[in-house]
């Protein structure tokens, strides 16, 4: 059995002061003994939301991670960095990173790779427009996008990746996919890590769904036989996100 793991992106949200509020504002409301409870924070708010996640259930994430070990990379963040300051999961390739920071399926994977080298859970992201979708060409890219994501990854390091299925339509848009189009393409990508790998990875590895998720659509959406939690934006924010963590 999968354990789910449901996982807030703030986005760029919050100053570090008002980190530490949300992180205390929600600590009680995300108790929870069987899904992991990640919130990925801004950069800067990474160092006061670990200090204020103590004694909690609550694991800190990156939004973000730059894919060398260090050096003239103005601007970005090291996996070191992001290790020795408490982080456990980074999250690569979100859509928003890939419109507007030119991410590639390319730079995906040597994040991915860097990230897992430094023992990151990567939260690795894939998802299509609307006009792929109309295109009816959904699964390929998706298909694509995990293929090109987990190039030279083991299976044994495969097994612990989460991989986020976020159509783009559907993010902060209030329009969350269906019961039935987030099940049809998280059960694609499993069949896809099977053909890649094996069942038994395709079997541990962990599926997210996200987009719109709130309280009312959680708990269809993770009842769902592939689909292991979700990647939550807007509503990770609220104390709506004790209701997505306690679904059941
Ligand atoms: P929303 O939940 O705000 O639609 O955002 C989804 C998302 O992009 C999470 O990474």
């Amino acid at each position: 059995m999968r354990r789910k793991i449901v996982a807030g992106n703030w986005k760029m949200n919050k100053t570090p002061s008002e980190a530490v509020e949300l992180v205390n504002m929600l600590k009680p409301l995300v108790a929870s003994d069987d899904v992991d409870v990640v919130f990925c924070v801004p950069a800067i708010d990474i160092i006061p939301a670990v200090e204020a996640a103590k004694g909690s259930n609550i694991s800190i994430g990156a939004e973000n991670m730059y894919f060398e070990e260090s050096g003239a990379y103005t601007g970005e963040i090291s996996p070191a960095m992001l290790t020795d300051a408490g982080v456990k999961y980074v999250v690569i390739g979100h859509s928003e990173r890939r419109e507007y920071f030119a991410e590639t399926d390319a730079t995906v994977n040597k994040k991915v790779l860097k990230a897992l080298e430094h023992g990151i859970t990567p939260i690795m992201c894939c998802g299509e427009s609307l006009e792929q979708r109309e295109q009816g060409v959904t699964m390929d890219f998706v298909r694509q996008q995990v293929k090109i994501g987990l190039q030279g990854v083991t299976a044994d390091q495969a097994k612990t990746v989460v991989i986020a299925y976020e159509p783009i339509w559907a993010i902060g848009t209030g329009k969350t996919a269906t019961t039935e189009q987030a099940q049809e393409v998280c059960g694609e990508i499993r069949k896809c890590i099977a053909e890649v790998y094996d069942d038994a990875t395709a079997a541990a590895i962990r599926i997210q769904y996200g987009g719109s998720v709130n309280g009312k659509t959680a708990p269809d959406l993770f009842a769902q036989p592939d689909i292991d939690g979700g990647l939550v934006g807007g509503a990770s924010l609220k104390e709506d996100f004790g209701n997505i963590v306690n679904y059941k």
